[in-house]
């Protein structure tokens, strides 16, 4: 789980065959990191992004510059301590994720990944067996509150207000087939609301018990940021976590995401878009999520 790439300088001028090389490692190390590289800006950025996808609009939270990079800031309701797989409440949610560190706090800040193949891999038989046939809701309108007791409330309120400008829900399988690899990975995270066919309460232990094995500590990895650093991972077989311990520092990143495809279950069955009937055109670019044919962004 993770690994370093060193002497590449990141950008959308990077050559085809080093473009294979770090996709390949995405794939197999599910989050690849690089030291350096602060010559990128939101374009460049954003023109790597395209080796490796299309770059897509976040759903609901708009672009503040014309660019596909989301800001990801602690002082904007942005922190992300809890345990989530990017923007699953939509059916083709992002294949990758780019993250570069603009500002780091002093102290803390760190970000965990776990391989959700692996935490799949780890599963007894038994609970891969029944993982298998679940289904699951997820939806971008969850109890922000409960998640977040300390933040202010007028924050934690133009936050809400924002991220769920649209309330999406989407059912995907628990266990998906993995488009280019081909392993089964676990759909979970904090955008996961409840399981199909359970009465709540069995459908949160069973969550609780499948969430589990992804934060088991060995099937995760900690990045401690350094200013121009970058994180790529594959969203389709990863959750993460950015731990909130670095007071009121300011810490920036930006992330791009390039377009995913929709999850395929074991049993052949596609996820599916409950609400609203169609992902809406975001006030920038292509939302994430639109595509809908099942077709697999290739660089
Ligand atoms: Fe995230």
């Amino acid at each position: 789980m993770g690994a370093v790439i060193a002497g590449v300088r990141l950008g959308g001028d990077l050559d085809a065959a080093t473009v294979a090389a770090v996709r390949a490692a995405v794939l197999e190390h599910k989050v690849v990191f690089f030291r350096d590289q602060q010559h990128l800006d939101a374009e460049s950025h954003e023109a790597f992004g395209r080796l490796l996808g299309t770059p897509v609009a976040h759903p609901t939270v708009p672009s503040v510059d014309g660019r596909y990079a989301l800001g990801i800031d602690n002082d904007h309701g942005g922190r992300a301590n809890q345990w989530h797989t990017d923007v699953t409440f939509v059916p083709a949610y992002p294949a990758f994720s780019l993250l570069r560190a603009e500002v780091i706090p002093p102290y803390g800040g760190n970000t965990l990944w776990s391989s959700t193949a692996a935490a799949y891999a780890g599963l007894p038989e038994p609970l891969r067996v029944l993982a298998d046939g679940l289904r699951g809701i997820h939806t971008n309108d969850y109890d922000y509150a409960a998640v977040r007791p300390n933040a202010p409330t007028a924050a934690l309120e133009q936050h809400r207000k924002v991220f769920t400008a649209v309330t999406f829900r989407t059912e995907h399988p628990v266990v998906r087939v993995h488009p280019e690899t081909g392993e089964r990975t676990l759909i979970l995270g904090n955008f996961l609301q409840k399981l199909l066919g359970f009465r709540s309460r069995d459908s949160r232990a069973l969550i609780d018990i499948l969430q589990s094995h992804v934060e088991l500590p060995e099937n995760t990895v900690r990045w401690q940021w350094r200013a121009g650093d970058v994180a790529i991972w594959d969203n389709r077989a990863t959750q993460h976590y950015g731990v909130d311990d670095s007071d009121d520092h300011e810490r920036t990143l930006r992330r791009v995401t390039v377009d995913g495809d929709v999850p395929v279950g074991v049993d052949g069955r596609r996820s599916v878009l409950i609400a609203p009937e169609a992902v809406p055109e975001p006030a920038y670019g292509i939302a994430s999520g639109a595509s809908t044919d099942g077709a697999l962004a290739q660089s």
